[in-house]
């Protein structure tokens, strides 16, 4: 892999496939992730990021197509590979009946550190992260929270040229999932590029720079966040009325207004609006102030109004329903894997 302009690539993927049984887990997968940076692949469950990730990481043997990391392909030259990566998931490096200190100096120890080096180190770290008093407590006795954050620790104990972080914040709370992320960030302002996988849309908008939306095996959106949002709208707009034999009016009034797929939720009072952006250079709130007003000048009582960031199941909605929508004009069966975020 040669002539790449632009900045040099951690990952590349191209057409990357793992099958398990007929379960096409990763179905042709296309990444770049250029070095020195966060890169997101947001996907809820199963939606096959462990499965990328292992096979980036050499834990999986890919079935199809190719993985290149630093230039060095996954398969031929694994060791190569693993010589510049860490891994943090669902798989502890860390032993439960060792002591935050205990374990970090051990696996200084395995990677090679002195024993004076590795104390240091470990010390460093367990300060770095919150930890330090803690330090003495078996990890058996950690929190959620404490227990991932001694995991990246240790995954950085040799600052890595890449690590991946698998899910590192699902099931903490709101605070210790910002200490989490000041850790990768702390990570990545060193220089390491940081592959996260997420199912949440926020966590990759707090940390990403260009973050890959993954389905079903397959990446239906791929751009900066940015672009992610303005395709996808940049707000919900979740509304209660009144009267249940007014939603039809107020779906149209507000389809007008906000030039937006409506969706009825189950409740017969409530309803849903993407608010896009698109509609001149006002804001989300501007968008939904005027939408109000105008469902206000047409009769229509609203008791309830939030408007929100859209939740991973609007942004998916959105994706999917406008990757069904272009797949006929593609022409292109069985390779129609990607569709490309518009700058
Ligand atoms: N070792 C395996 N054997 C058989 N099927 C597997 C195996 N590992 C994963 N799968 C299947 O592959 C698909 C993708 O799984 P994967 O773990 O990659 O999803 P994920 O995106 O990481 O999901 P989650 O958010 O729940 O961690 C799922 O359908 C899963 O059941
Ligand atoms: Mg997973």
């Amino acid at each position: 892999m040669s002539g790449h302009p632009g900045p040099e690539l951690a990952i590349e993927t191209a057409g990357l496939v793992k099958v398990f049984g007929d379960n096409r887990a990763v179905d042709g997968v296309d990444l770049s992730v250029p070095a020195g940076t966060v890169y997101g692949v947001l996907g809820p469950n199963g939606a096959g990021k462990t499965t990328a990730v292992k096979m980036l990481a050499t834990l999986l043997r890919p079935d199809g197509g190719e993985a290149h990391v630093f230039g060095k392909d996954v398969v031929r030259e694994a060791d190569a590979v693993r010589g510049r990566v860490s891994l943090t998931g669902q798989y502890a490096s860390v032993d439960e009946d060792l002591t935050g200190t205990e374990n970090l100096v051990l696996l200084g120890r395995l990677l090679g550190h002195s024993r004076a080096a590795a104390r240091t180190r470990s010390a460093q770290l367990l300060e770095a992260f919150g930890l330090a008093e803690a330090a003495e407590r078996q990890i058996k006795n950690y929190s959620g929270g404490m227990r991932r954050r001694i995991d990246i620790a240790a995954s950085i104990l040799n600052t890595p040229d890449l690590l991946f972080l698998d899910e590192p914040t699902t099931g903490l709370d709101p605070r210790s999932r910002n200490q989490v992320w000041d850790i990768v960030r702390a990570v990545v302002a060193q220089g390491t590029t940081v592959l996260l996988t997420t199912q949440y849309l926020d966590e990759a908008d707090q940390l990403a720079s260009r973050i890959a939306v993954i389905d079903h095996g397959k990446v239906i959106a791929e751009g900066t966040k940015g672009e992610l949002k303005a395709s996808v709208g940049s707000g919900s707009m979740h509304l209660r009325l009144r009267d249940p034999a007014q939603r039809p009016d107020a779906e149209r009034v507000l389809r007008g207004v906000l030039d937006v797929a409506v969706q009825l939720d189950p409740d017969p009072v409530a309803l849903t609006a993407t608010v896009n952006g698109r509609a001149g250079d006002l804001g989300a709130a501007e968008q939904a102030a005027r939408a109000l007003s105008e469902l206000t000048a047409s009769g229509i009582t609203v008791d309830n109004f939030a408007l929100g960031q859209p939740s991973l199941d609007e942004v998916f909605l959105a994706l999917t329903d406008r990757n069904a929508r272009s797949a006929p004009d593609d022409g292109a069966p069985g390779n129609a894997s990607t569709t490309g975020v518009p700058a």
